[in-house]
């Protein structure tokens, strides 16, 4: 921004430029949006009588190919907070961990890094639950609340990430409890844990993992339809859709 730009003017230029690159359309945002800086309206969301609603492609975000793949929303839609989820995975491959746990690292925080965050493993595992084996989806599903539970057989502490993020008194919510009791009990078990030994908050900035290093693994791990996701017709295809244009009007 120039110095003797005022920030009203320079987010009025911004309106502006963003409106030209929408070909004069009107953005909506969902509810949700609205909810998530408290506020309960849908905002522009009836439009304003003189514009037409945006729907379709979003001109503002990276185009997307005709049929994405997985390495095409990673590319296109998670940057940057990709880099967690590579490093996860990449500390798993080091660790010589096998291919279901490094792809389950690779998609763990999915949801936080490109979808939502609230609930996050459920939403992760649900997004790409008809394209991996259940063992992968379930261990998503339940590292949120596994993440909470220390296990000392495989030197798994408390995380010390959470006591900054949430506090020392925070407490866990029931239904996060009784997941873990389940979990706990579950042959899968071991699958989820290993998640969260090889789930990095602290990583190295200087070192930088590229999604290419990890082909092979989505190859052998992960059912790309030939349509593109989102193009199929799977439970979770509208929520690829919605990934690739998130500001549709309906
Ligand atoms: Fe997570
Ligand atoms: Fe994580």
């Amino acid at each position: 921004m120039p110095k003797e730009q005022s920030f009203a003017a320079f987010t009025e230029e911004l309106e502006i430029q963003q409106m030209h690159q929408l070909g004069d359309r009107l953005a909506t945002k969902s509810l949700l949006y609205h909810l998530a800086d408290g506020e309960q309206t849908l905002g522009n969301g009836f439009g304003n009588g003189e514009q037409k609603l945006l729907m379709g492609e979003d001109p503002r975000l990276p185009p997307m190919p005709e049929a994405p793949t997985l390495m095409d929303f990673f590319k296109q839609r998670f940057a940057p907070a990709q880099q967690h989820l590579l490093q996860s995975a990449n500390l798993a491959q080091q660790n010589g961990l096998p291919d279901k746990i490094v792809i389950a690292c690779l998609l763990h925080d999915i949801a936080v890094a490109g979808f939502i965050r609230s609930d996050h493993g459920y939403w992760g595992a649900q997004l790409i639950e008809p394209y991996v084996d259940e063992e992968i989806s379930w261990a998503i599903r339940v590292h949120q609340a596994l993440r909470f539970f220390p296990d000392e057989s495989v030197g798994y502490a408390y995380p010390e990430a959470y006591v900054k993020m949430f506090g020392g008194d925070y407490e866990l919510e029931p239904y996060i409890i009784a997941e873990y009791e389940r979990a706990r009990e579950h042959k899968w078990y071991m699958t989820s844990r290993m998640i969260c030994v090889n789930d990095l908050y602290s990583f190295d900035p200087d070192v930088v993992i590229e999604i290419e290093q990890f082909e092979d693994v989505i190859g052998r791990n992960f059912k790309q339809p030939v349509e593109g996701l989102g193009n199929d017709n799977t439970p979770s295809s509208h929520m690829w859709r919605t990934l690739r244009r998130p500001a549709n009007a309906l």
